[in-house]
């Protein structure tokens, strides 16, 4: 993904006033709403990402406006906390934990599976847009290891088939191909 002389990825519209008004309302209204808090900027980004699923490039110079901030400001928070995402997601997203008790319970084979079965790298989102591949640093399910979420939702103890089941319809075409090949006829 190219980036502007901000660091500003170049996805979507550049123009505030060019992303869809639905957008528009999104952003406006967490603005409104959440300004006056002390460290409103967080609040915030996390509001429009939860209403989008992402907060798109253009939203950053109206919120940097808002709190008294520079774009480079707001946008150095947007890098630095891995969950923001300046891309839209995937129809699904499936986040699989990378911490040390999922790890000792099978977590990186769970990984590989998943980045083959997906076609699709950690952080990144498959080009038709059907799933987004996310690590995360400990769901709390740490006795149900390895763990993953899918749309949000906790799973424990996620086997290659359980994965497979709860991934259906995001695999790569050339996954359903090998499966095909593989079954018994
Ligand atoms: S280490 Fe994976 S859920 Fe805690």
């Amino acid at each position: 993904m190219s980036a502007d002389p901000m660091g500003v990825p170049e996805v979507g519209p550049k123009k505030f006033e060019d992303l869809p008004a639905a957008e528009q309302e999104v952003v406006k209204s967490a603005i409104q709403a959440l300004q006056h808090r002390p460290g409103a900027l967080l609040p915030i980004l996390h509001a429009v990402q939860s209403a989008l699923g992402w907060v798109p490039p253009a939203a950053v110079a109206p919120i940097a406006r808002a709190l008294n901030q520079s774009r480079a400001e707001v946008q150095g928070v947007l890098s630095f906390y891995h969950d923001f995402r300046s891309a839209p997601p995937g129809r699904q997203i499936i986040k699989i934990c990378r911490a040390e008790a999922c790890q000792a319970m099978g977590a990186d084979e769970l990984v590989a599976h998943a980045k083959r079965r997906l076609d699709v790298e950690f952080g990144e989102t498959r080009a038709d847009g059907a799933v987004t591949l996310e690590p995360v640093y400990c769901l709390g399910n740490c006795a149900c290891a390895p763990a993953i979420t899918v749309d949000g939702v906790l799973h424990g103890r996620v086997s290659r088939d359980r994965f497979d089941q709860l991934s259906r319809g995001s695999e790569a075409p050339q996954s359903l191909e090998q499966a095909r090949s593989e079954r018994p006829s």
